[in-house]
């Protein structure tokens, strides 16, 4: 149980929120790059209760700046794009991807001294890697953005799937050091959902929580199998801060502001060995819708099911009126940990898990379960041998709503036939 000032400390994001400059401390993901492919490659983020508008000029600079123009304030979403930079559709004023305002078109003709001083917008770097685009809004010089090993397999169809979620982002992330809900919310509610009956999913047996540079793994045994078992000698990680990391994919918990989270997943599919090179041109970004039409959270994919969880906790979970209990270990070392964070950070340290190594930074290892399979890879009548494996192929669990043609690049990718 939580009191209601360390309930905010969690949960409040602004800036100068404690934990909102804890998170403004490390590089958020904010979309994939390809939803900049249009002819207006220009979207307005809300990202940390900030309004941003995110852009790609005609050389392929990314521009992350304040959604409103310094001038008179109009609406940069409504600007376009230059060479070098966004220009103001109201007076033509032109800034580029560092802020600075490079022309005031009335003044530059007018004026024979025309002075730019305290022109300048707000502006925050941007960086694309596999596919996302990750932005960093805290102090400068921004760390080294990490590229998680996974970033740099081949051989690979990647796509990333975004959702808006209506509730704060922690309790979101909560989810990500939660073992046991897996048995309940999508074992045994998933085979309710479809029709069965009995809670007959093996049980967890024991659960352990190891803490690290990026976060937590998490370990566990279910009936049925060991300490042998990859679930337990290796486990699944809960990514720091936000984001968890399961083998072949990533989901991060992106605050967009104190009541609303951006959802974005990243996945991995290995081709069947025997299929390289594959070569995939462009990662495929698709939104999750998460209501039916009758407004009734859809319940029939893994996330979703998980996004019933995060959204049923209310806007903002009440953490005064829980009741933890062991399953939930994991949950207060977490934080635990982000209170100790804001603490050493409000001394003047650097917060945990920030790499300021380029070569450190190039390529991360993290703990995974699935590394041969995702690097190796196996031959597709092995997929077969594992059910998870032979149901990724037959349709994506993981998301409601994929787009047939994401679903027909993937089929061309396994080389397998689209039915
Ligand atoms: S408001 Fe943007 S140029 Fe005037
Ligand atoms: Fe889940």
């Amino acid at each position: 149980m939580l009191t209601a000032a360390r309930n905010e400390m969690l949960t409040r994001v602004g800036s100068g929120t404690p934990m909102g400059e804890l998170l403004r401390r490390y590089w958020q993901p904010i979309g994939g790059a390809s939803e900049l492919d249009g002819k207006d490659p220009i979207k307005p983020v809300r990202l940390l209760g900030e309004d941003l508008v995110l852009y790609r000029d005609r050389s392929g600079r990314y521009g992350l700046i304040d959604r409103h123009c310094p001038h008179r304030r109009a609406d940069m979403a409504y600007g376009w794009i230059e060479d070098r930079g966004i220009r103001c559709s109201y007076h033509g004023w032109r800034f580029d991807e560092t802020g600075t305002c490079r022309e005031q078109p009335y003044e530059d003709t007018t004026n024979p001294k025309p002075s730019k001083a305290g022109c300048e917008i707000k502006a925050y770097p941007v960086k694309e890697c596999a596919g996302l685009l990750f932005a960093y809004l805290g102090p400068l010089p921004a760390p080294e953005l990490p590229v998680w090993e996974p970033f740099t397999w081949e051989n690979g169809f990647r796509e990333i799937v975004l959702a808006d979620i209506p509730c704060n982002w922690f309790q979101c992330q909560e989810n990500s050091i939660d073992p046991v809900h897996f048995e309940w919310m999508h074992d045994n509610w998933g085979a309710r959902l479809r029709g069965g009956d009995g809670n007959v999913a093996p049980k967890h047996l024991k659960l352990k929580f190891e803490e690290f540079d990026h976060g937590f793994v998490y370990k566990r045994v279910r009936e049925g199998q060991s300490e042998e078992d990859r679930y337990w000698t290796v486990g699944r990680v809960a990514l720091w801060p936000n984001a968890f990391y399961l083998g072949s994919h990533f989901e991060w918990r992106v605050p967009v502001d104190d009541e609303n989270t951006l959802s974005v997943a990243w996945f991995f599919m290995r081709v069947p060995k025997g299929r390289e090179p594959y070569a995939q041109e462009r990662v495929p970004v698709w939104k999750s819708p998460i209501r039916d039409e009758s407004g009734r959270w859809i319940t029939s994919h893994v996330i979703n099911q998980d996004i019933v969880a995060w959204v049923g906790q209310g806007r903002v979970a009440d953490r005064g009126k829980e009741n933890l209990r062991s399953s939930d270990i994991g949950i207060s070392l977490m934080r635990q940990r982000f209170f100790k964070e804001i603490e050493a950070m409000a001394q003047g340290k650097e917060p945990g898990g920030i790499i300021r190594s380029a070569n450190e930074a190039a390529c991360v290892p993290l703990p995974n379960m699935a590394h041969e399979l995702n690097t190796e890879g196996i031959p597709l009548a092995d997929f077969d041998k594992d059910p998870i494996l032979r149901q990724r192929l037959r349709e994506f669990r993981h998301h409601y709503g994929q787009p047939p043609e994401v679903r027909r690049a993937f089929v061309d990718a396994m080389g397998i036939s689209g039915s």
